[in-house]
């Protein structure tokens, strides 16, 4: 965050994309405009139609444009996916990836009372492309751990508890059959949660923690674990609280932060107005929160539950039949 900015105002780097990304962007914008806090908008092309218009899925300036910024929001984009999000984490050295697995009503949720966060570690571990190589019996893939990114990660769970009154962090691992990478991992939790006393702490292997997601969510709070179980266990709690039109993420790094719904463009509904906003509104509020904006962030979420508390304005993959700007409107009332 670029604190030599005036209080209340911030230079927002805003990514469409593709699809319902842009539907779902501008019913967020909708209601963002609402708020008591004052944007300034840089807009940024990048995916499908930027890639056809302008030969390149991600060009220059929208990388320029995300790093002026004090944060990002962006949209989905489409086939460029890949060439897209995963270039823009890299680039911005995004270490943090943020699921919060959260039960709101009205959703396809298990469970009525779930509310925990994942902080999955996003540079390392198994997740290192170029490190996978052919031999001639198959392929052999290295994971990588280093004290330098588990600790920044870890630290970053345990400040993250602290700052949102949460009192326990779950480290996750397989330190009893990975023992010199994940037993690492283990030592530099335990390490790291000496810093914190006041917070509770306990650790689990990832097989374990897979089913007492369904066991017993209530009881997490703060999870944090390296790239590939963090990948896993975040889309198990995506399952958990129902329907990737109200899941969102954050990407939080060195040099930015990204946030965005988890869907992609669902070119099956694209341009219909059927898109559900609430994802991408859900991750501007976590873009609110980052920037500090804590009441704003409350005043926006409440009006969400609101409305999905009501049951009435629903978008069809909540079992209603509004349209996405429909759905904006009636949060945007609820402010
Ligand atoms: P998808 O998330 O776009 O859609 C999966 C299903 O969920 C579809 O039936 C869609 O209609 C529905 N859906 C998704 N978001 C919704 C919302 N907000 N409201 C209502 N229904 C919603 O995933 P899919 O179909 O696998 O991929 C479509 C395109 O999106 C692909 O080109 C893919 O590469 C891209 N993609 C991009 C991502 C990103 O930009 N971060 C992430 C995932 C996929
Ligand atoms: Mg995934």
């Amino acid at each position: 965050m670029n604190t030599s900015k005036t209080k209340n105002k911030y230079q927002i780097a805003v990514v469409p994309g593709d699809g319902i990304g842009k539907e779902v962007m501008e019913a967020t914008l909708f209601v963002l405009d609402e708020l008591d806090i004052d944007f300034d908008y840089v807009y940024g092309e990048a995916g499908d139609e930027c890639g056809q218009k302008n030969g390149n899925p991600l060009p220059e300036e929208t990388l320029d444009i995300i790093r002026n910024a004090d944060a990002c929001l962006f949209g989905a984009a489409g086939e460029t996916a890949a060439d897209v999000i995963v270039k823009i984490r890299q680039e911005m050295k995004m270490y943090a990836n943020l699921r919060p697995v959260k039960t709101y009503p009205n959703t396809n949720a298990l469970f009525d009372d779930v509310d925990f966060m994942i902080v999955r570690e996003n540079t390392e571990g198994l997740y290192i492309a170029d490190q996978e190589e052919l031999t001639e019996d198959g392929a052999i893939a290295k994971r990588i751990i280093t004290r330098k990114a588990e600790e920044r990660i870890i630290d970053y769970a345990f400040n993250y508890a602290k700052e949102n009154n949460k009192s326990k962090v779950t480290g996750v691992h397989k330190a009893n059959v990975l023992k010199k990478s994940d037993g690492l991992f283990k030592d530099v939790f335990y390490e790291v949660a000496e810093r914190y006393p006041e917070i509770e702490t306990e650790d689990f292997y990832v097989d374990a923690t897979a089913m007492y997601l369904i066991t017993q969510p209530q009881s997490f709070e703060v999870i944090v674990t390296t790239n590939l179980f963090g990948d896993i266990l975040s889309d198990e709690g995506a399952g958990l609280v129902g329907g990737l039109g109200v899941i969102p993420s954050a990407n939080i790094g060195e040099d930015g932060a990204l946030f965005e719904p988890v869907h992609g463009s669902a070119p099956d509904i694209a341009g219909e107005g059927k898109a559900n906003p609430i994802a991408m509104m859900l991750s501007a509020i976590m873009m609110l929160r980052y920037i500090g904006e804590n009441e704003e962030a409350d005043k926006f979420d409440a009006a969400i539950l609101k409305v999905l508390n009501d049951g009435k304005i629903l978008t069809r993959d909540l079992g209603g039949s509004s349209s996405t700007m429909e759905v904006a409107e009636a949060i945007k009332n609820n402010l």
